[in-house]
């Protein structure tokens, strides 16, 4: 037998700190902020941002793509666009911020004792040595902006306080303008703000299918697969969840010794990523819900991501004969299903007529929940009547 032929033929792409060539869903707000910052600065002004949207919204990665597109877009009103990105999160005093920029200019300054200030001159002096117009990022920027930062301020009045010329971008997850001092609130006007939407289930599609261009094997995955994650990841519109469920289905697959990611992959590696569903939930279910639950289970195991409710009321019927158990009604079948959604277990999708719904279950690899669930109905044991 010959090797399966790999999946991740890219993986370095799929890396958080890789910023991909092209944002799907996110070309008119780029294209927005690409003609803001040209006009500004072919007056030889600044633009400053702040650029807010939940996790996984894209921003640190529209932040990048920006500053590399205007670094590569040559000189503006004069000088070449540099910039210098800072991640916030864990420096969050404008000192330790203020020794990463400086490395960012080319010159550092041993962590001794300077005083802002002090930096400040330095900074200018690494400015200048190179002159440029300097698009600074802070990302993750709450903390720093929550404290009283002087820094925000110095650096979106680079010219008043004579630091040369600097565009300053503020990255966050909620809006700081509550927490700005009225001084540089003025820096931050409506057209200076940007808030990214949530990406929806279509969108996280598009996203996934762009990166699994670069990263996999063509044909190693289809589009339904990909569907499946994104309505995964659809609740919290992060695409960072979104693909990091891609890679670890990869990585599943080719463990598995498979040569496409298939549902059962996802679902595993959904599985490690969110173990929701926990032996304590399962002992709380009905003994009618584990039932449906585990034909549902072994449907998919056979099956793909999803199965239509028909399908699975034959299988509960073929299961509840097997267990000798007497048959279930239609109404009392619904209504099982009904509670497994409310428990968050199943996802059902109505389809056009009617009855002929889907049916999934992103929760656990149906592998592993069919072995838990036939000990737990073997045993007879439930809490519920
Ligand atoms: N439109 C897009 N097209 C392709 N990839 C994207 C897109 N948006 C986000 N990504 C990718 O999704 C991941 C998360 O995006 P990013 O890190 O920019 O989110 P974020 O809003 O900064 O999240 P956080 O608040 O957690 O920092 C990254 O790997 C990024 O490359
Ligand atoms: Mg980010």
């Amino acid at each position: 037998m010959t090797p399966a032929r790999p999946i991740l033929v890219r993986e370095e792409t799929l890396d958080p700190s890789f910023v991909p060539p092209r944002l799907v869903h996110r070309d008119v707000e780029l294209d927005l902020l690409r003609r803001r910052y040209r006009e500004a600065l072919s007056k030889g002004l600044p633009f400053h941002l702040m650029l807010t949207g939940g996790v996984g919204s894209g921003k640190t990665a529209l932040a990048r793509r920006l500053a590399s597109d205007l670094e590569k877009g040559g000189r503006l009103g004069g000088f070449p666009v540099r910039s210098a990105y800072v991640n916030c999160w864990r420096r969050a005093s404008d000192r330790t911020v203020m020794l990463d920029l400086l490395r960012t200019v080319q010159v550092s300054l041993p962590d001794r004792g300077y005083s802002l200030s002090e930096m400040l001159d330095v900074f200018e002096q690494g400015i200048r040595k190179n002159p440029a117009h300097l698009l600074v990022l802070l990302d993750e920027a709450s903390s720093l902006v929550r404290q009283d930062t002087k820094l925000v301020y110095l650096l979106s009045r680079s010219r008043e306080v004579g630091l040369g010329s600097i565009s300053l971008v503020l990255v966050a997850v909620e809006d700081l303008f509550p927490y700005l001092d009225p001084a540089s609130r003025s820096s931050f006007g409506v057209t200076h703000r940007l808030s990214l939407p949530p990406y929806d289930r279509a969108a996280l599609v598009d996203i996934l299918q762009a990166r699994a261009e670069l990263a996999l094997r063509p044909g190693s995955v289809d589009r339904e697969t990909l569907d499946q994650i994104a309505r995964i990841a659809a609740p919290s519109g992060d695409a960072r969840f979104a693909l990091e469920i891609l890679s670890g289905a990869a990585h599943a697959a080719e463990e598995a010794g498979s040569e496409t990611i298939e549902a059962e992959h996802v679902r595993r590696a959904k599985g490690s990523l969110l173990p929701t569903v926990t032996e304590t939930q399962l002992e709380s279910l009905s003994t009618h819900e584990l039932g449906v639950l585990l034909a549902l289970t072994r449907t998919l195991k056979r099956r793909g991501a999803a199965t239509s409710s028909q399908k699975l009321r034959t299988n509960h019927t073929a299961l509840l004969e097997e267990l000798g158990a007497p048959a279930m009604s239609r109404t009392t079948f619904w209504r099982t299903l009904k509670e497994l959604e409310r428990d968050g277990l199943v996802v059902l999708e109505s389809g056009a007529s009617g009855e002929s719904n889907t049916v999934s279950m992103d929760e656990l690899p149906a592998s592993l929940l069919t072995t838990l669930l036939e000990e737990r109905v073997g045993r007879g044991r439930s809490r519920k009547p």
